[in-house]
């Protein structure tokens, strides 16, 4: 809504208010888009598995002897492995070498990394290749057929 004044078009107040709202509402959208994945990236949520807490990997039932799973704990993959005897163990899934992600072969019998043929034994104690040093164990809890897996402590 506009009057005459003077012979120029002068905008009433309530249009100017109604403008400086909206451009103060889409400064303010702006800026919460560009800031909240910032801080989101600054400051990741904590996870399961970074606090310590366990995860839950599976059933009992869903893994045959002489197999293994990748699972996310926390920020990293971790390896759950079911021994051909039946045992469940599981380890930090992230190589000591250069970190790429570690997998139970069962043809090999041994925990491989395929970058560099770096080889672990089912107690993720590093064997052959450039592996440093032992996979991390986690502790494994068995509760009413579920699989927990958290951090030795
Ligand atoms: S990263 Fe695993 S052997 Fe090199």
């Amino acid at each position: 809504m506009t009057r005459k004044r003077s012979g120029a078009d002068v905008e009433s107040p309530s249009r100017r208010g109604l403008l400086e709202m909206l451009l103060g509402a889409s400064l303010a959208g702006l800026v919460t888009s560009v800031a909240y994945p910032v801080i989101r990236y600054l400051v990741p949520p904590e996870e399961a598995g970074d606090t310590g807490a366990s995860v839950m990997v599976g059933r009992v039932e869903e893994f045959a002897p002489d197999s293994g799973r990748i699972f996310r704990f926390g920020r990293k993959p971790g390896l759950l492995i079911r021994t051909a005897e039946g045992e469940f163990r599981a380890f930090g899934a992230t190589c000591t070498h250069l970190d790429c992600t570690v997998q139970y072969r069962p043809d090999f019998g041994v925990i491989w990394c395929a970058c560099h043929n770096g080889r672990y034994d089912l107690a993720g104690k590093n064997i052959s290749g450039p592996p440093p040093r032992p996979l991390p164990e986690f502790r494994v809890d068995i509760r009413d057929g579920e699989i927990h897996v958290s951090r030795v402590a």
